[in-house]
C-alpha cells in the first residue's frame, strides 16, 4: 500500500513531462502560442472588440434587403428591454414618438401571429434587440459580391 501513491504521483509528472516535450513550440519566442498543428500564432494585440461596440450615431444606414430590420442609429447600452419595461418605446411608441424625434414602431409591429391588428406592439416584436441591432463599421467576414437591390432603402 506503502508504494502506491508515490508510484501514482510519478507517473503524472512523467506523463506531464512527455506532454510539455511534445508541445512544438513551448518556451520558445512567440510566447508559447501555437495551433493544435503547431503553427506559430502571430503576437498581435489583444482584440478588445471596442471598435465593434461602438454604434455609429449618425443618420440610419442603408438597409441591405428590404425586408431587413433597421439598423439601430444609436447606442442602446442604456435602453433596457425587460419583462415590465421597455426603453425603447419610451421614444419609438406611436405616442411618444412625435415629441422625441424618433422613428414610430411600424403598423406590422401592431399585428398578431394570426394577423389580428392589436392595440399595442405584439408581444412577438417586444424585445426590439431580437431584431434591431445597432449599426457598427463591421467588415464583412468573407468577401462576397452581393449588391443591395434597388427596392432597399
Ligand atoms: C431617448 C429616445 C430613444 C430611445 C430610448 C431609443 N431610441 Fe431609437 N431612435 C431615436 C431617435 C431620435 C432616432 C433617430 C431617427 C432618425 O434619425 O431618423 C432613433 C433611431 C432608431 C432606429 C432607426 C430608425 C430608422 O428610421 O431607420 C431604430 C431601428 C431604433 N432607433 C431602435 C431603437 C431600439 C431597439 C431602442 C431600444 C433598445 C431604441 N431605439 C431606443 C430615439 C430613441
Ligand atoms: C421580429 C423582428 C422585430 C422585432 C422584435 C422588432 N422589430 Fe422593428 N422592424 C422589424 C422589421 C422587419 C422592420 C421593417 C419592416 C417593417 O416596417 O415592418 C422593422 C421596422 C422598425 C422601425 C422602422 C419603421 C419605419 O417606418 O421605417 C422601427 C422604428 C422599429 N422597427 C422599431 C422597433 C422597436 C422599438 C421594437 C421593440 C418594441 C421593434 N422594432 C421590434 C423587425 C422587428
Amino acid at each position: 500500500m506503502k508504494s502506491r501513491l508515490p508510484r501514482t504521483l510519478s507517473t503524472a509528472i512523467l506523463m506531464t513531462g512527455l506532454l510539455l516535450a511534445s508541445c512544438p513550440s513551448f518556451g520558445a519566442d512567440d510566447g508559447g502560442l501555437a495551433t493544435l498543428r503547431g503553427a506559430p500564432i502571430p503576437k498581435t494585440a489583444p482584440d478588445t472588440g471596442d471598435a465593434l461596440k461602438k454604434a455609429i450615431e449618425s443618420a440610419p444606414l442603408e438597409r441591405d434587403f428590404t425586408q431587413q430590420p433597421p439598423l439601430v442609429s444609436h447606442a442602446v447600452d442604456n435602453y433596457p428591454v425587460t419583462r415590465n419595461f421597455n426603453k425603447c418605446l419610451d421614444c419609438h411608441s406611436w405616442e411618444n414618438y412625435r415629441k422625441e424625434k424618433a422613428t414610430k414602431v411600424s403598423q406590422s409591429h401592431f399585428q398578431s401571429a394570426d394577423g389580428k391588428e392589436l392595440p399595442n406592439v405584439s408581444a412577438r416584436r417586444y424585445f426590439c434587440l431580437q431584431c434591431h441591432v445597432p449599426q457598427v463599421d463591421a467588415k464583412p467576414l468573407i468577401a462576397n459580391t452581393y449588391q443591395r437591390p434597388s427596392s432597399a432603402r
